[in-house]
């Protein structure tokens, strides 16, 4: 009954999880480097921050397949907010990134086509893949100082049945920002192949150290591209489901998306009236969560640096921006070795680089978004551990 391949071929839980669940049952605290949610990491929430979800203009329904103007204009207003001038007729609303990719996918893919992902990167793509029944086809990120696109590796995962490439800009977790020289590369090659660019811009208000040169998807006039963000990153608010799209490119080529996408989009109507309504103050409040989230991740980074500096083993790689660091390690043991035993005898959890198909071992993964006593705690106990006593 449960056979359909869009679901994983086994749905048993790794060792990983498998040890997290058997230390909860019994009851043993863990100090999770792995957290990402901002509304359960001691961040100061104004109690009164959803007040605008109240607001009497939510009480009409008005179904839009791309969403309410005024939802529209908000995430416009939040392009403009980073530089980004978008019309709001160039956006579209959905309930979430990972909403936003399943209609994209829907848009661009028949069964079995090809998407191009990064690798390392975002591990959810394998299942939002699979779920739209498409092949996610890896290409590499190397990593020489700071991380870039192999565009030779683009140009090889492009075969016959490639329909779109996704970019993630800083990409999770490598915290790498889209360079002007990558960009360029695989506009080239998606103006020659007729592929548009997807860029999952998420974390673009956590700049940490950008490249000067860093850029984002939409600066791809010459192509069709289409740039997602929402809520859960840009204002610390997951729950209120919100996320969005905006459509760059030539114009001819943007009105066609918009119209078959407006079909897609129909067909759900997921996003509600009430947060569509709100977007504009939400995000307008969400100022204060974000310069939070920044502070928080900033200070994360340093403090790992300085304690990091003492273990010459531990290499902390570049971050330009993005909620986690990536710490190099040696490897020798396997790293899921290494996390296993991590969590078993210091009660610390951490991802291992291979969950985000890191090409090689020992990597491991901490979240900068971690209250700081508990992270410096944590830390001073993994580096010693994973990098052998300096
Ligand atoms: C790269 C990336 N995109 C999207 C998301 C999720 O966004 P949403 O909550 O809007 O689905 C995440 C969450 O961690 C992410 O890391």
């Amino acid at each position: 009954m449960f056979s359909s391949p869009r679901l994983p071929l086994n749905l048993e839980p790794n060792a990983l999880a498998r040890l997290v669940q058997a230390k909860r049952r019994a009851g043993a605290s863990i100090v999770d480097l792995t957290q990402a949610n901002p509304t359960r990491a001691g961040f100061s929430y104004p109690a009164d921050l959803l007040a605008p979800l109240a607001d009497a203009r939510a009480l009409d329904y008005d179904p839009q397949p791309l969403g309410l103007w005024a939802g529209r204009a908000a995430a416009a207003a939040d392009f403009r907010r980073r530089g980004i001038i978008l019309s709001a007729d160039r956006v579209a609303l959905t309930s979430s990134t990972s909403e936003a990719y399943a209609l994209l996918f829907k848009l661009l893919c028949d069964a079995g086509d090809h998407v191009l992902v990064p690798q390392p990167s975002y591990p959810l793509f394998e299942h939002l893949t699979h779920m739209e029944s498409v092949i996610a086809v890896p290409y590499s990120l190397e990593y020489h100082g700071a991380w870039r696109i192999d565009l030779d590796s683009v140009r090889a995962a492009a075969g016959d049945r490639a329909r779109a490439i996704l970019i993630v800009s800083p990409n999770n977790p490598t915290g790498s920002f889209l360079h002007r020289d990558d960009l360029a590369g695989l506009a080239e090659l998606a103006v020659e192949r007729n592929l548009p660019l997807i860029g999952d811009e998420v974390f673009a208000d956590y700049r940490l150290d950008p490249s000067p040169a860093s850029t984002h998807v939409l600066a791809a006039t010459e192509a069709l591209t289409f740039s997602l963000g929402g809520l859960s990153k840009s204002a610390g608010l997951p729950q209120l489901k919100l996320g969005w799209i905006g459509f760059g490119g030539p114009s001819a080529k943007v009105d066609e998306a918009l119209a078959a996408f407006e079909i897609v989009a129909d067909t759900y109507l997921s996003v509600s009236t009430p947060v569509q309504a709100a977007a504009a103050e939400l995000i307008e409040r969400g100022a204060s969560i974000r310069a939070q989230i920044l502070a928080r991740v900033q200070r994360n980074l340093a403090s790992l640096r300085t304690q990091a500096a003492s273990f010459p083993a531990a290499a902390v790689l570049t971050v330009e921006g993005g909620w986690s660091a990536v710490v190099q390690v040696p490897s020798v043991a396997s790293e899921e070795a290494l996390v296993l035993d991590l969590l078993d005898q210091d009660g610390i959890l951490v991802h291992p680089g291979y969950f985000f198909d890191f090409p090689r071992e020992a990597f491991i993964v901490v979240s900068l978004l971690v209250e700081p006593p508990a992270f410096d705690q944590a830390m001073a106990r993994v580096l010693p551990r994973v990098a052998g006593r300096p």
